[in-house]
């Protein structure tokens, strides 16, 4: 049976990461996976560009059920250490909107440097391997004809599972006796039916909104499907939302003071369709009239109703009756419960050399870089124990 220092399972963001930083610290890595290649979700991130880091990283930006938990990895690993390696291999970025930072080319780009510093940290990278049983004995970890002393879980989280995704991670963390947190599709467009699904006979409409939900707030663009809401707003708002729970959005953000009543007043004979349809597309300033049911002349409505038509336009309520699930999530919330790791190392409180990191673990990132800042920064973590503990014998 081949000896390591570290097996590591699942070649991912987060494990290619660890596995590199740990060979190069001295640590004798396996590094397997059962997809064909490694990195593949890398190479679908960002449209094809790969968002790889956001310079606004801070760990209000992550949902856990301990929001202290990725304090430590994160403020020893930050987007611009990331950024220093980008640079180092002459990949050239730009910073598209609100901090994200995407590839000029290609998120091959990315993988492609992972793989160069897993090469020169010595790691064995397999792919292509049915893992089957993990065994735990002597103190060392047994898995696919190799042992180690320390066992990494990067095998990520169910969204997306037609690129190789599956709840590997739980199942181990189980047989570990390590909790759970129920997982569930985050970054997700939502579904909607009854009234609300006249929305999408406006398929393809988007525009720039304030979404709400619970006590997240984002401001981006949301876009109605031929199924229900997407777009940047919504799926931020998605990772917040559980069955029963409203969405509320703001269609005019700009709008200020009695803009509707003013409107009336400079306008009498214009519409609200058409005072709508100066900022929003004019499908769904007409869709939103109608639900309204203020058709006519601005100035035959009373001003009660044109207030109560803004205070509506402000804060419209949907209620979505689910998700598009982890086929099309972009992240799963939940997973590995931080209660049970080490914030510091990774490292399974009571299991001695199990490490957990990336997405598998209960630490999720909004949308724009920071799920891969997480895989990064966890990996860091985990990789600086693991090879201070190979060093230390
Ligand atoms: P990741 O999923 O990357 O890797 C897990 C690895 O484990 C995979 O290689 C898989 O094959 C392997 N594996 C799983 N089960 C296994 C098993 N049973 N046996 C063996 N191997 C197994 N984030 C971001 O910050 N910026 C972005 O631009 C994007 N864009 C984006 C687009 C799309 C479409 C998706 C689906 C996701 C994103 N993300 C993103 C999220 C980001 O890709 C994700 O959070 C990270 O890849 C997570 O890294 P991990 O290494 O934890 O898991």
């Amino acid at each position: 049976m081949a000896e390591y220092d570290a097996i590591i399972l699942g070649a991912g963001a987060a494990g290619l990461f660890c596995a590199a930083l740990a060979g190069q610290r001295g640590a004798r890595v396996l590094l397997l996976d059962h997809a064909d290649a490694p990195g593949k979700k890398i190479l679908i991130s960002g449209g094809g560009r790969c968002n790889f880091t956001n310079l606004h990283t801070a760990p209000d930006r992550f949902l856990s059920a301990n929001p202290h938990y990725a304090k430590s990895a994160l403020s020893r690993f930050m987007p611009h250490d990331f950024l220093g390696l980008v640079e180092a291999h002459g990949i050239a970025w730009h910073e598209k909107t609100l901090g994200q930072l995407f590839c000029d080319q290609s998120a091959r780009q990315i993988v492609a440097m992972l793989l160069a510093e897993c090469e020169k940290g010595g790691v064995d990278l397999r792919c292509g391997t049915a893992l089957g049983e993990v065994r735990h004995a002597d103190g060392r970890f047994h898995v696919a004809g190799a042992s180690a002393a320390r066992l990494v879980i990067a095998t990520g989280g169910p969204s997306i599972p037609k690129l190789g995704a599956t709840g590997l991670a739980y199942d181990l963390a189980r047989q570990f006796g390590l909790k759970v947190v129920q997982p569930r599709p985050a970054l997700v467009p939502l579904t909607l039916a009854g009234e609300d699904a006249l929305f999408t006979e406006l398929s393809g409409v988007s525009a720039e909104v304030v979404a709400r939900c619970n006590k997240a707030r984002f401001r981006e663009a949301a876009l109605f499907t031929h199924r229900g809401l997407s777009g940047p707003a919504i799926l931020q708002v998605s990772s917040y939302w559980q069955r029963g729970d409203e969405i509320g959005i703001d269609f005019l953000p700009d709008a200020a003071g009695e803009w509707l009543l003013d409107a009336k007043r400079a306008r009498p004979r214009s519409s609200l369709a058409k005072v709508l349809g100066e900022t929003l597309s004019e499908r769904l300033a007409v869709r939103l009239t109608e639900r309204i049911g203020l058709i006519g002349e601005l100035g035959n409505m009373s001003d009660k109703a044109l207030r109560s038509a803004q205070a509506r336009l402000a804060d419209w309520r949907f209620m979505p009756n689910g998700s598009e699930g982890f086929a099309k999530a972009e992240v799963t919330a939940g997973g590995i419960s931080t209660a049970d790791l080490s914030s510091q190392t990774m490292e399974a409180r009571r299991v001695t050399g199990l490490y957990a990191i990336g997405e598998a673990v209960d630490v999720t990132g909004w949308l724009g870089g920071y799920n891969l800042q997480w895989a990064w920064a966890s990996a860091h973590a985990a990789a600086l124990a693991i090879a201070e503990a190979v060093q230390a014998g």
